[in-house]
């Protein structure tokens, strides 16, 4: 973090300065508000703390410029006691805080952070507001499966139910999250997704909920959670398989009743934010398995959106290709118009386990190592494991029709068995047979070592 300091008394900034690097904070000190304005076109500042009263420009006039200036940076003005009407003055110019002299660094420190933060959380939700409403985010493909997908999310305009998405990784389901936001009536209001797989049990709570000052050590000050930030909005929870059982009660609460409890708090607070939730977890295995409560399951699976993985819609395959195409050829400056043949039949013929975001990174390193007008084959760098896989067993395309019931099926054993590395129970599974089945079809086909 880097503050400006700005003050007219040597002594104030000097120990100022001294405090905030026992923080681990810099501070760049001016002893005016005219040098202040050619140090903060210069760097870039995470805070400033300006003095009231200084000669030549005051502290009231340097907030109004700086925010003419259309600098968004967070301001605290020091005011001596007694200037408390300035201080309000000040906060109307658009400082955001202010601490009266003499004052406890302490607590400047304390502010100072909060105030950071905020600003990084209101940078961010605009940041995913603009992604939400870009035109980036549209749902690409031609399969029908994903014709009704479209269709259905543009349904889904007038609901504010709650949505499970569900689908293996990188087959989109962020991207049809935010297109349910974006087509639904709160779209001016912020999509705000949280990785629940990605924080650690013990900090998802407050995320969520937020706390009060003094709910436990270490909260030094109000945090909003998400539930709160998502107001009017969305809140999406991705990896909600991931999520804690105890965790996974309160949220059965906040959807029954609406409301929250800050950490350390009483006032339930009521909550309007659509809850979008996506796994790539089988739901209804992980509540047979007592790993997810069964109640919530019934209370998340109201509107259910599967998305297939891509090797079940390859038809989408060429459509996905060309679109990423473009944006590369749009981030990177190239002006590459499209595939050969056979680039675009090995792409057709892969499995992409990884899905549509394994598509992109192949692509995106097609891209950057190709000089000629077509990506070529040689170009697509594909997992040479699975690319012989799929070329070794019989590919379950539409196309080829002059394959038997028994090869269809011997070839989809091959490649179940494949993927789990021999381990049948989950081949089974994956086949949605029973392992004896499966046992006997392996004798059946010789497939046994
Ligand atoms: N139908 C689609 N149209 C356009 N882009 C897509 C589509 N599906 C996926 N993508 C792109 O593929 C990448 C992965 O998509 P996304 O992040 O939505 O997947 P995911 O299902 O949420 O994956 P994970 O389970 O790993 O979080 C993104 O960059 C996304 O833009
Ligand atoms: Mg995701």
């Amino acid at each position: 973090m880097k503050v400006l300091i700005i003050d007219d008394e040597l002594n104030i900034r000097e120990q100022m300065k001294k405090y905030l690097l026992l923080e681990n904070i810099d501070a760049v000190c001016s002893e005016n508000a005219l040098s202040a304005q050619k140090i903060i076109r210069e760097s870039i500042f995470d805070a400033v703390l300006v003095d009231l009263k200084m000669p030549g420009m005051d502290g009231l006039s340097f907030i109004k410029w700086v925010r003419q200036e259309g600098f968004r940076i967070p301001i605290i003005m020091i005011s001596a006691y007694g200037d408390i009407s300035d201080a309000v003055s000040a906060l109307k110019e658009g400082a955001q805080d202010y601490v009266v002299k003499p004052f406890n660094p302490e607590e400047i420190v304390i502010k100072l952070k909060a105030l950071v933060e905020a600003q990084n959380l209101r940078n961010i939700m605009e940041l995913e507001n603009r992604k939400a409403n870009s035109s980036e985010n549209e749902i690409i493909g031609i399969s029908n499966h994903m014709q009704k997908i479209r269709e259905f999310v543009n349904r889904l305009t007038n609901t504010t139910s709650t949505v499970l998405i569900t689908g293996e990784s990188g087959t989109g389901k962020e991207v049809v999250a935010r297109n349910i936001h974006k087509n639904s009536t709160s779209a001016s209001s912020p999509f705000v997704p949280i990785n629940i797989g990605g924080v650690l049990d013990n900090l998802l709570e407050s995320e969520l909920f937020g706390y009060e000052k003094g709910a436990f050590t270490g909260a030094l000050s109000r945090k909003i959670g998400m539930f709160e930030i998502a107001s009017g909005g969305t809140l999406f929870l991705d990896e909600i398989g991931d999520m804690p059982m105890s965790l996974q009660v309160k949220l059965l609460r906040v959807l029954q009743e609406h409301c929250i409890i800050r950490l350390g708090s009483t006032q339930l607070i009521p909550i309007n934010a659509r809850i979008i939730c996506a796994t790539n977890k089988n739901l209804e295995e992980e509540v047979k398995n007592g790993k997810f409560r069964e109640d919530l399951f019934y209370r998340l699976n109201v509107i259910r959106i599967n998305i297939p993985p891509l090797r079940e819609r390859k038809e989408d395959i060429p459509v996905l290709a060309s679109s990423i195409l473009s944006r590369f050829n749009r981030m990177m400056g190239k002006k590459i118009s499209g595939f050969t043949v056979e680039a675009m039949d090995k792409l057709k013929k892969y499995p992409f386990y990884g899905n549509v975001r394994e598509l992109e990174n192949v692509i995106e390193r097609a891209v950057i190592f190709t000089d000629t007008d077509l990506i070529q084959s040689s170009e697509l760098e594909l997992s040479s494991e699975f690319y012989k896989k799929a070329e070794n067993s019989l590919i379950l395309d539409k196309s080829n029709n002059a394959v038997s019931l028994k090869d269809l099926e011997k070839s989809a054993i091959i490649n179940a068995l494949e993927r789990w590395e021999g381990n049948r129970t989950k081949a089974a599974l994956e086949l949605k047979i029973s392992r004896r089945t499966l046992i006997s079809k392996i004798h059946e086909f010789g497939l046994d070592l």
